[in-house]
């Protein structure tokens, strides 16, 4: 039996798929490895969004390359489909090359490269395309799975490679979407995400499924008819604020097992570089939401993605961020430092940010955000969470999950409770995770 290594970059999209590709190359007759060194076939699914995303695979192929051993390699998601063949050309000793909408037909290229049939490429992108099933054999959790609603984006913001490297946005049937989270719950499925590169832009072709739901968007239906099936938890990520309206939060507040946790990237502080980012929202805008999730009973988590250093950025606009990020108290943010994608508009402005600059606001931000998070988290203490138990430690009786508001919660049982929803009062708070003890 063939070994495969496969090695995951990028964002949940990427993961979603890589579960995918496992379970596609299992059931056709190949063996996962977790070991690079005894692996027939590396592949790599790739993520473009940064320039060090980028280099970290040129890095990692040249690593397999030098190692004095000939596995076949292949090159899969974002950077394969904006390069396709030429990747051939930019890296010595690739073997095939498969774009983010060709995930299905991986074993067909690892069986023709395994036999010696030249490069092959395949970046076709048909909307038909996309695998939408939720992989049941090789997922990263047996409890929390990944069901993906929306692929693609049409949102086109300056800086970004994504509408690029996933094509337009297409969703997917929404009464699928709710067999599949019904079929999860009946095989042991405790959590589901709904993931997508902007959940709250989901526009099915029909309504099916959806009718006679509440809300103004589809999403929102979705997520009444997904809270509908009874599954303990449900998540969703990424929400676009331009599309985010109120009466999601209406559904979070009808509904229990909607999850208390909201992702909705901000990017700036500044109404200046959102126009020059085409956001297509003010920050104004962007407060109302906060407002809004704030003044719910539910204690949603809110978290974002921030940029700085975009073309034009003055100290004043980096201000400006500083002080969103004050005002919006964040559990977490990720913030990054503007990198040129070649082929995106801002890629045409002049990045006039140094990058001795970038790395001072980067790290400014990084520390005020920290002071708010810090600040934040205090209101967990002594308030009793509900972990999903998600994994153990081998060495003691520690266990590890997340909340409801997706925050890390260590606390010491018995492994019998993986797999259980269980409820832990919070007495320590760190920056990234919660500790607690079990409640009997
Ligand atoms: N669809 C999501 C984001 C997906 S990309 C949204 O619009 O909110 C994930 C994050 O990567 C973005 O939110 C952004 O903060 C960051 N990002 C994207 N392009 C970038 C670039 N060129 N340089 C730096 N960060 C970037
Ligand atoms: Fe990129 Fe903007 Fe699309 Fe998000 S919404 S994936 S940042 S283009
Ligand atoms: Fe990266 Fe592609 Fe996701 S560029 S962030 S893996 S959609």
């Amino acid at each position: 039996m063939k070994k495969v290594y496969l090695e995951t970059f990028g964002c949940q999209m990427n993961v979603s798929d890589s579960e995918r590709i496992s379970t596609t190359l299992a059931k056709d007759g190949f063996e996962m490895t977790a070991d690079e060194t005894v692996a027939d076939v590396v592949i790599f699914n790739t993520c473009s969004v940064r320039e060090k995303a980028e280099h970290k695979l040129f890095t990692r192929v040249g690593h397999v390359r030098h190692s004095g051993r000939k596995p076949v390699v292949g090159i899969m998601g974002c950077v394969a489909q904006l390069e396709g063949e030429t990747l051939f050309k930019k890296i010595q000793g690739v073997d095939f090359v498969l774009g983010t909408r060709a995930v299905g037909r991986v074993s067909a290229a690892v069986d023709a490269s395994l036999s010696g049939n030249g490069k092959i490429v395949d970046v076709g992108e048909r909307d038909d395309d996309y695998d939408w099933t939720v992989a049941d054999t090789h997922r990263h959790s047996p409890y929390v799975a990944f069901v993906p609603i929306i692929e693609g984006c049409n949102k086109f913001c300056t800086y970004c490679i994504v509408p690029f490297s996933r094509g337009r946005e297409i969703s997917f049937s929404a009464k699928n979407i709710v067999s599949q989270v019904a079929d999860l719950r009946l095989k042991g499925v405790r959590e589901v995400h709904l993931i997508g590169q902007n959940v709250n832009s989901y526009k099915p072709e029909s309504d099916e499924g959806l009718e006679r739901l509440e809300g103004k968007s589809a999403f929102t239906k979705l997520l009444r008819a997904t809270a509908a099936t009874g599954i303990d938890r449900i998540k969703f990520t990424t929400s676009f604020p331009r599309d985010f309206r109120s009466d999601i939060v209406d559904a979070i507040e009808d509904h229990e097992n909607l999850c208390n946790w909201v992702h909705l990237p901000v990017q700036s502080g500044s109404d200046r570089v959102l126009r020059g980012m085409k956001r297509g929202h003010t920050i104004d805008k962007y407060f109302k939401i906060i407002d809004r999730l704030r003044s719910s009973p539910r204690d949603i988590s809110i978290t974002t993605d921030i940029i700085v250093g975009f073309p034009g950025e003055t100290e004043e606009d980096f201000r400006d961020t500083v002080e969103l990020v004050e005002y919006c108290g964040y559990d977490m943010a990720y913030i990054f430092k503007y990198s040129p994608r070649p082929g995106t508009p801002a890629f045409e402005m002049e990045d006039d940010v140094s990058p001795a600059e970038k790395t001072i606001r980067f790290l400014e931000l990084e520390r005020v955000q920290r002071r708010v998070q810090n600040e934040r988290l205090k209101r967990y203490l002594g308030k009793t969470v509900k972990v999903l138990v998600e994994g153990s430690s081998a060495r003691n009786d520690s266990l590890t999950g997340h909340s409801t508001c997706h925050k890390v919660v260590n606390f010491v049982g018995n492994k019998e409770m993986l797999g259980e929803i269980v409820e832990v009062e919070v007495n320590e708070v760190k920056s990234n995770s919660l500790f607690g003890v079990l409640k009997q």
